[in-house]
C-alpha cells in the first residue's frame, strides 16, 4: 500500500482532508452547486462518532410539535440517507445527494427545515454557505471508541471476520491520519473552533456528553436548533420520550429497516452495534493506547478538548 491507501483504497487529498476519488468529486459538485437556505440545518461529524444518533435527535426534536409519536416521521422513514439507497430523513451531501447528481433536485426533501448531513471538515462545508445563517451541530467521540467502530462497521460490511490484523493497520492509518476524511483530529478541530467563533451557528457536542447527561445534552439541542424545550415538555415527558424514539434499541428496530438495504446487501442495521462509551479497552494494548493518546494530546492543546 502507498502512503494514501486506506484498507486497500487510493485516497485524494483536498484541503487537507483524505478522500475516496467519487466521494471527492461529490464534495466538489456540492461546493460548486449547493445553494442554502437560511433555515437549513447541517448535521456533521467524524465518521462513526454517532451520526445516526444525532440525525434522528435532529428529526425527532424538530418534528415533535407536529405530530404525535405514533405519525411521526422517524416510524415511517429512517434517519441514514445512506449510499445508493432511499433518500432517507438527513441525505449526507457528499455520500448520497451529490454522489447520485452534480445538481441534485432538493425540492424532493421531504424534510422541512431542510435537513442534511456531511463529514466533511468545517472549512470544506463552509465554502458554499457562504454568509448563510444555517445551523451547524456537530458531534464529536472519542478516537479510540471511532476505531473500533470503524473496525466492525468494516468487517461487517466486507463480510470479513474482525481480525486483530485489520484493527492494527487501521490504527497505524488512523496515526498517520490517512483515512477516510482524517486526519481525526482536524476534522475535529475546525468544528471546535467554528463553534467558538460563531456559536449561534455551530454547536459543538460530544457523544459521551450525549451519553452521560442525555436530557441536558438534547435541551441543548433543542435550545441550538431554535426549538426550546418547553417545562410544561419536561413535565409531561416529552424528553424521556425522544430519548426512547432515538435509542439504539428503538432505532435499530424501526419497521423500516425491515424493508430495503442500506447499499449492496447490507442490511440498515449496520448503523447499529454496541452503542457504549470505552469499548475500546476491550480491544487496544496499552502500546496503542499510550501512541495515540500522545498524538491527541499533542494535537488538541490549547484546544480546551480533552481526550
Ligand atoms: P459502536 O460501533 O461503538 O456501537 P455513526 O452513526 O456515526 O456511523 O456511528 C455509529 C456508532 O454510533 C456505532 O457505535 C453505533 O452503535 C452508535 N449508535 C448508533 N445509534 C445510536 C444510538 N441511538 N445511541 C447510541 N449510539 C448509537
Amino acid at each position: 500500500p502507498s502512503d494514501s491507501d486506506f484498507q486497500g483504497k487510493k485516497l485524494y487529498n483536498y484541503q487537507g482532508c483524505w478522500y475516496q476519488y467519487k466521494t471527492l468529486r461529490a464534495v466538489l459538485h456540492f461546493k460548486r452547486n449547493f445553494k442554502p437556505l437560511d433555515t437549513d440545518i447541517i448535521v456533521a461529524s467524524y465518521p462513526k462518532s454517532g451520526t445516526t444518533w444525532l440525525k434522528a435527535l435532529t428529526v425527532a426534536l424538530l418534528e415533535r410539535s407536529k405530530d404525535g409519536p405514533l405519525s411521526h416521521p422517524l416510524t415511517s422513514d429512517n434517519p441514514y440517507g445512506l449510499v445508493q439507497s432511499a433518500i432517507g430523513l438527513v441525505p449526507f451531501f457528499e455520500l448520497n445527494l451529490y454522489l447520485k447528481s452534480s445538481t441534485p433536485d432538493l425540492t424532493k426533501l421531504s424534510s422541512s427545515p431542510r435537513l442534511f448531513s456531511t463529514h466533511m471538515p468545517l472549512h470544506t462545508l463552509r465554502d458554499p454557505l457562504k454568509d448563510s445563517p444555517c445551523k451547524i451541530v456537530y458531534v464529536c467521540r472519542n478516537v479510540k471508541d471511532v476505531l473500533v467502530s470503524r473496525w466492525y462497521f468494516y468487517s461487517r460490511i466486507e463480510n470479513k471476520e474482525a481480525g486483530r490484523s485489520i484493527l492494527e493497520s487501521m490504527f497505524e492509518s488512523y496515526c498517520r491520519g490517512v483515512n477516510y476524511y482524517g486526519p481525526f483530529w482536524d476534522n475535529v478541530l475546525s468544528y471546535r473552533r467554528g463553534s467558538l467563533e460563531d456559536p449561534k451557528h455551530v454547536l459543538f457536542m460530544t457523544y459521551e456528553d450525549l451519553k452521560a447527561r442525555p436530557r441536558e445534552q438534547i435541551m441543548r439541542l433543542a435550545e441550538f436548533l431554535g426549538c426550546p424545550i418547553t417545562q410544561e415538555e419536561i413535565h409531561s415527558g416529552a424528553v424521556k420520550e425522544i430519548l426512547e424514539l432515538c435509542s439504539l434499541h428503538n432505532l435499530s428496530n424501526l419497521d423500516v429497516n425491515k424493508t430495503g438495504k442500506a447499499w449492496d446487501n447490507l442490511d440498515h442495521n449496520v448503523y447499529f452495534r454496541k452503542g457504549e462509551v470505552d469499548d475500546w479497552k476491550n480491544h487496544f494494548t496499552s502500546e496503542m493506547e499510550e501512541k495515540i493518546d500522545m498524538i491527541i494530546n499533542e494535537k488538541f492543546q490549547g484546544s480546551g478538548l480533552k481526550i
